[in-house]
């Protein structure tokens, strides 16, 4: 499988504080790569690093490189904004906007100069399916997205970065403020998307990295412990630490 991202020495400071010191991991394309790792450890911190969110903290500072298909993301030519569009985030707590089903979808598209309606519908559709939400919604769209339930709101948001088409996804926590109904839909929406996109995503639930990722990198204390393949993290771990927080044994 092909390297879509990768940090090759990559440390973020937040003033003079080290959040992550010195990582370097692949990130394979159509594939879901888990980050896990106690509180604190620096998850969030490198999740926000690939799709340059960092750079919008006062005070916080990168050295290394992250690159996309082998580019530099942080080189001065490139574009932020376009950038994430390519590499899209989801956040720990659904973050509908305070407006329509149809014009959260149709958000991105329309920033991005779609103007036409019939387009601006075909892919709202096309979104909305894509993040298993359609057949919930279709009869809907014009009403406020304030008014779904949490899971709901969740694969909204997943339609709304799936709308610009993204290549990479960002996954923070996504399910934590979930029920297990809607956590399992999230689950079988991420297997079904990977095929399409390269994953990301923070979980602090063992089961659940175990269940959905193909590599897995556990993380303590800005460092990275260990990466592989998920199987061999959860069955024949190298590390001790790794063993210990896996196992529970941890602290
Ligand atoms: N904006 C910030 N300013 C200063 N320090 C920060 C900032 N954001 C994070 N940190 C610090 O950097 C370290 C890593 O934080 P990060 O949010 O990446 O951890 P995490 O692994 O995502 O934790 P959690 O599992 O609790 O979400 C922590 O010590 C945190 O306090
Ligand atoms: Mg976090």
């Amino acid at each position: 499988m092909g390297i879509k991202m990768e940090t090759k020495n990559l440390s973020i400071y937040y003033k003079n504080y080290k959040a992550l010191n010195s990582v370097s991991l692949p990130i394979k394309e159509n594939a879901v790569t888990a980050l896990i790792g106690p509180s604190g450890c620096g998850k969030t911190t490198f999740l926000r690093s690939l799709n340059r969110m960092i750079e919008v903290i006062e005070g916080a500072r990168i050295e290394g490189n992250v690159l996309l298909d082998g580019k530099n993301i942080y080189d001065p030519e490139v574009d932020p904004v376009e950038l994430r569009k390519k590499v899209g985030m989801v956040f720990q707590k659904p973050n509908p906007f305070p407006m329509s089903i149809f014009d959260n979808v149709a958000y991105g598209p329309r920033i991005h100069g779609v103007k036409k309606k019939p387009l601006l519908e075909e892919i709202v559709e096309k979104s909305l399916k894509a993040a298993a939400l359609w057949d919930e919604v279709k009869d809907r769209l014009y009403e406020s997205a304030l008014g779904l339930s949490g899971g709901q709101q969740q694969r909204l948001v997943i339609a709304r970065v799936l709308a610009v088409e993204p290549q990479v996804i960002l996954m923070d926590e996504p399910a934590s403020a979930l029920d297990p109904i809607s956590t399992a839909k999230l689950e079988d929406l991420i297997e079904q998307l990977k095929e399409k996109y390269t994953i990301v995503i923070v979980t602090h639930n063992m089961q659940q990295a175990a269940r959905i990722s193909d590599y897995t990198a556990f993380f303590l204390n800005g460092e990275l412990v260990e990466y592989d393949e998920t199987r061999i993290i959860f069955t024949t771990p190298k590390e001790k630490r790794t063993e210990d927080y896996i196992t529970g044994r941890f602290g």
